[in-house]
């Protein structure tokens, strides 16, 4: 097996972190790797705010995590979390995604966003995509402007065990096909 496919194997969420803290060239490194990621027109519609100071991240926790978004908790366990922006696009892929009615910036920040979540893992580091999180508030408490939008915590540090099997995927008839008619 490459060892491309290794990794994207290795890659788990992981919900339960070491209180062992990341050195800050591993935090760079999985910046970077996001830094190079591909997007429409180039336009690169993203921004990664790292949190790893106890405090500060204990505010973004209340912010993002309280009442109906709890469950999402456990990310007060990462020493590390990063918020991922989103940034109003650039005018061309703007409106070439409105005319097709796709959203290119989403699209440009997933890639982002798995590109760092697998440099992680190459690192040894665990992380899990959030997507349910309190989005106005977190926005409010860091004093975003208008066009930047919170889209995902992630949230980093070494897994505090190994995890058990991988939750099952389709299989690749069911997603792929060769020459449909
Ligand atoms: C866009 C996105 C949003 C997600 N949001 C959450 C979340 O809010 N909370 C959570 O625990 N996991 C979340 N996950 C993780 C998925 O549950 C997980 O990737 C999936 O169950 C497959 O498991 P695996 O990542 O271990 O392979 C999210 C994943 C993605 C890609």
């Amino acid at each position: 097996m490459g060892m491309f496919l290794e990794l994207v194997k290795k890659r788990r969420s992981v919900r339960d972190f070491s209180p062992r803290a990341v050195e800050r060239e591993k935090i760079e490194l999985c910046l970077e790797a996001a830094r190079l990621a591909p997007s429409a027109c180039n336009g690169q519609p993203w921004r990664f705010l790292v949190f790893d100071q106890p405090e500060k991240k204990a505010d973004l926790v209340r912010a993002a995590a309280s009442g109906l978004y709890r469950t999402s908790g456990f990310i007060s366990r990462a020493p590390v979390i990063i918020v991922a922006l989103s940034l109003r696009g650039k005018i061309l892929p703007g409106l070439a995604g409105r005319f097709q009615g796709k959203h290119y910036p989403l699209i440009d920040l997933g890639i982002a966003v798995e590109h760092l979540v697998l440099q992680a893992a190459e690192a040894g580091l665990g992380t899990c995509w959030v997507g349910w999180f309190n989005g106005p508030a977190v926005k409010k408490l860091l004093g975003l402007p208008k066009g930047e939008t919170p889209i995902a915590l992630i949230p980093l540090g070494y897994p505090a065990e190994e995890k058990s099997a991988s939750p099952s995927r389709k299989g690749l008839e069911e997603i792929a096909a060769f020459n449909p008619d």
